[in-house]
């Protein structure tokens, strides 16, 4: 059985393996704008967008029933999330701050769904896709997240269409269950539901005028992480890496040989299922409540590895990687100036209430070299082997994206500057507690435009879209610098080429 055969044949059972009471997948049903299916029957899905009315066949069987017509104007519930006070404080901060409302938004095991934000179709149609795969160190992250809203870019670029998805994380994504311990069988679920969108979106983006054979997946951390492992499995476009790879000192390159079977019984205990590990506790486990489980997991601070399965992920990565064993696809890929600043920041604002100067800025930076570092691996290895890569540092920082003056180009400031999405933050909208609105710069809104542009520009031609706009190819032995710094002073509007670290 070829890998892709294995995959495939994981996909259609992820519903009966994982260990939750409502398993789903996504949206199936072929959706379609001419008000029928592409097999001329018309029985009843419709998808009402701010387009109007969308048309398409039922559901197969075993997948979720959709009563029509479907609501497509707000978004599903999030995947169950797991938060530590850490990961509280970094959403808090991030961005100028999400308030609770935002952070806190509705979720279930109903969570596997998608959304499009697609040109009108008074627009150019047939457009190239960017589908986003959030972070979240694969213990929470949802699409509901204000900065991801595909809308800005959507409307602000031509030939372009934008796809978010939710994919499960924590216990529900990875559940380390020994009892679904067999060969060929996945254990990583969080890996399966990502591969379960990017089908979905090849198989029925046309309908929503996207053009399926343009599609990038581009993702942010953990995000960032998944796709680069997905170019390890799977056939697609190209790939956009914020901030994260499937080498160094990541979740995906951590992958445990064995299930974490001690996180398993934690969880199982704390709900009344014992620690037998035997089909009884298996049972007992499906038969929790959603709410339960995942206050469960909040409770013991338990963290859910990715498991070697040989399926979803191997043991084999870095030699992969080195030996060119993988998806030759063009990538982008960078991080941030100070990733480590927000991680610093917040450590020390939990443990003494307040930013430590002395310091600071030498163990911000040993955290950064965490994130950039596997960065350089995986460019160095894709470049070695052939494939196009293009590279960036981003190094702006703006007054609405920052609670703190310490915190400089820290991990995800540069996603709203992606998604034009600078301005939504509670900094920017004066809900904290100063009440005083910062406005976004009108450099900042030049950078988002410049930098929209260069992803757009990779999306819609991965080989030579940022070629034809002046962005050379990541090339070490060049003689001139191939790591676009984006926001430096040299060009605080867009991008500028001068030697950086690993350049
Ligand atoms: C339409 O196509 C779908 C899948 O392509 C198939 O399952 C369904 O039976 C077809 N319907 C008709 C009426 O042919
Ligand atoms: C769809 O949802 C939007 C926003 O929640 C609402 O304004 C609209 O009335 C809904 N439409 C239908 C037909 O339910
Ligand atoms: C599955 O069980 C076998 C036999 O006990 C063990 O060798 C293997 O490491 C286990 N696999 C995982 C992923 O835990
Ligand atoms: C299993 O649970 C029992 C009873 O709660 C406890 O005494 C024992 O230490 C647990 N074993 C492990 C390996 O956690
Ligand atoms: C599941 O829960 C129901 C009601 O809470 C109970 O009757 C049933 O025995 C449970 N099943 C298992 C397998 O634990
Ligand atoms: C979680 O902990 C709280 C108190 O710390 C307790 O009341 C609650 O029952 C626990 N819930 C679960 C599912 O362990
Ligand atoms: C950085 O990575 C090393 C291993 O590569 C690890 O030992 C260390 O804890 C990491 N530091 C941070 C701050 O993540
Ligand atoms: C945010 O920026 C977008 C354009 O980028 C604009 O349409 C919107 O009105 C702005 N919102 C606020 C609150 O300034
Ligand atoms: C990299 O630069 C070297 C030296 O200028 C050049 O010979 C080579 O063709 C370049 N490679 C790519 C992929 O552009
Ligand atoms: C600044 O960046 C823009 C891209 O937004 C680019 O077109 C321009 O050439 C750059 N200017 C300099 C001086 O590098």
């Amino acid at each position: 059985m070829t890998l892709l055969q294995a995959l495939a044949s994981t996909l259609t059972i992820v519903c009966i393996v994982s260990a939750q009471q409502n398993h789903v997948i996504p949206i199936s049903g072929h959706l379609s704008q001419s008000g029928s299916s592409t097999n001329g029957s018309s029985d009843g899905l419709t998808v009402l967008t701010q387009q109007g009315p969308v048309v398409g066949t039922s559901p197969i069987v075993n997948v979720r029933q959709f009563l029509a017509p479907f609501n497509a104007s707000s978004f599903g519930d999030s995947c169950p999330q797991q938060f530590n006070d850490g990961d509280l404080e970094f959403l808090r901060l991030s961005w100028g701050g999400l308030s609770d409302e935002q952070i806190f938004v509705s979720e279930s095991e109903d969570c596997l769904n998608v959304n499009i934000w697609a040109p009108s179709i008074n627009r150019a149609q047939s457009t190239a896709v960017l589908v986003w795969i959030y972070g979240g160190a694969l213990a929470f992250g949802t699409s509901n997240t204000p900065q991801y809203n595909g809308l800005n870019i959507v409307r602000d670029n031509d030939d372009i269409t934008l796809v978010s998805f939710n994919y499960r994380t924590n216990i529900f994504g990875l559940p380390n269950a020994p009892q679904l311990n067999g060969t060929g069988q996945a254990q990583n679920f969080a890996f399966l539901d990502v591969d379960a969108a990017i089908q979905w979106v090849y198989q029925n983006i046309e309908y929503f005028g996207g053009d399926p054979e343009r599609i990038t997946i581009f993702g942010q951390s953990a995000g960032a992480e998944l796709a680069d492992a997905y170019t390890l499995l799977m056939s697609f476009t190209g790939v956009i890496e914020q901030s994260g790879s499937a080498l160094g000192n990541t979740e995906i390159a951590a992958a445990k040989l064995t299930i974490n079977d001690i996180a398993w019984n934690a969880v199982a205990s704390a709900v009344g299922c014992g620690n037998t590990t035997d089909s009884v506790q298996f049972s007992c486990m499906q038969n929790v409540s959603t709410i339960d489980l995942s206050a469960a997991v909040s409770n013991t601070s338990q963290s859910f590895n990715v498991v070697v399965d040989g399926v979803t992920t191997f043991a084999d990565t870095a030699a992969r990687a080195t030996s060119g064993r993988f998806l030759k696809v063009p990538v982008l890929a960078g991080t941030v100036a100070n990733e480590g600043d927000i991680f610093i920041a917040i450590a020390q604002l939990l443990a003494v209430g307040a930013i430590i100067q002395p310091g600071f800025d030498i163990l911000s930076s040993i955290y950064t070299m965490n994130t950039s570092c596997p960065t350089a691996e995986t460019t160095a290895f894709r470049a070695a082997a052939g494939s196009t890569v293009f590279r960036y540092e981003y190094q702006a920082i703006f007054p609405n994206m920052s609670p703190f003056p310490q915190l400089r180009a820290y991990h995800t400031s540069e996603i709203p500057l992606v998604f034009g999405t600078y301005n939504v933050s509670r900094e920017s909208l004066a809900t904290t507690q100063t009440g005083i609105p910062v406005p976004s710069t009108n450099t900042e809104i030049a950078l988002s435009k410049a930098m929209q542009r260069a992803w757009v520009a990779f999306a819609q031609d991965p080989q030579n879209g940022l070629p034809s706009i002046g962005w050379p190819v990541y090339n070490t032995s060049a003689s001139s610098p191939t790591i676009a710094t984006l926001g430096n002073y040299l060009n605080a509007t867009g991008w500028s080429f001068h030697r950086v670290g690993g350049d």
